[in-house]
């Protein structure tokens, strides 16, 4: 795996979140219908390497907030997409792609319900809301692949559990249909 391309991943969204804590904003917030919170990107970096990621073609992130998770699993899959209501947060997505002249990423603005998941080989959730409000159905619909549940919170309760691990204490969970 390519550490250098990782490492100027992170230092954008390092400087993105440093940019925000200097205008006295926290790099979390409500985005309407969802709360946007990320993910660490080493915490992502080292599990993507664990799953062997680089095995699967496809990878969408629902929810994908600022792009982070996606424009990582780009250095891994033919295609990472990743879909986003909020628009500035989207915005900052295609910013920093461009910036960094990734091109296998692509960025929806738009709500993840209206997109289907079956061709994509690998799903990535790190959920905002409980999975009975409608991401579980989805799922039992439409996953062909896998999916990857970031976090202690907001399980699946009826897809089949393949596996999981931590590190540094957070949760990969690995779930199939
Ligand atoms: C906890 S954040 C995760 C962001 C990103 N995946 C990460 O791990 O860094 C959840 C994101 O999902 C978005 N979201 C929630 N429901 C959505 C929906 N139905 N369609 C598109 N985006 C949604 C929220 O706006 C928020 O940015």
């Amino acid at each position: 795996m390519d550490d250098n391309a990782f490492i100027e991943i992170k230092k954008e969204y390092d400087d993105f979140y440093r940019d925000l804590l200097r205008q006295g904003k926290l790099p979390l917030r409500n985005t309407g219908r969802g709360f946007w919170g990320h993910a660490i990107a080493e915490e992502i970096y080292s599990a993507f390497k664990r799953l062997n990621l680089q095995k699967s073609k496809s990878f969408v992130d629902l929810g994908s907030g600022d792009g982070k998770v996606v424009l990582i699993a780009s250095l891994f899959c033919k295609r990472a997409v990743g879909i986003e209501m909020d628009n500035e947060l989207h915005q900052k997505a295609l910013e920093i792609q461009r910036k960094l002249s990734i091109p296998n990423a692509i960025f929806y603005n738009n709500d993840f319900f209206a997109h289907s998941i079956s061709e994509f080989d690998v799903v990535f959730t790190y959920p905002d809301a409980p999975m009975e409000r409608g991401l579980e159905k989805k799922l039992l619909n439409e996953l062909n692949g896998k999916l990857i549940h970031y976090g202690h919170h907001f399980h699946p309760l009826q897809l089949k559990k393949e596996h999981s691990f931590f590190i540094n204490g957070d949760l990969f969970t690995v779930y199939s249909r």
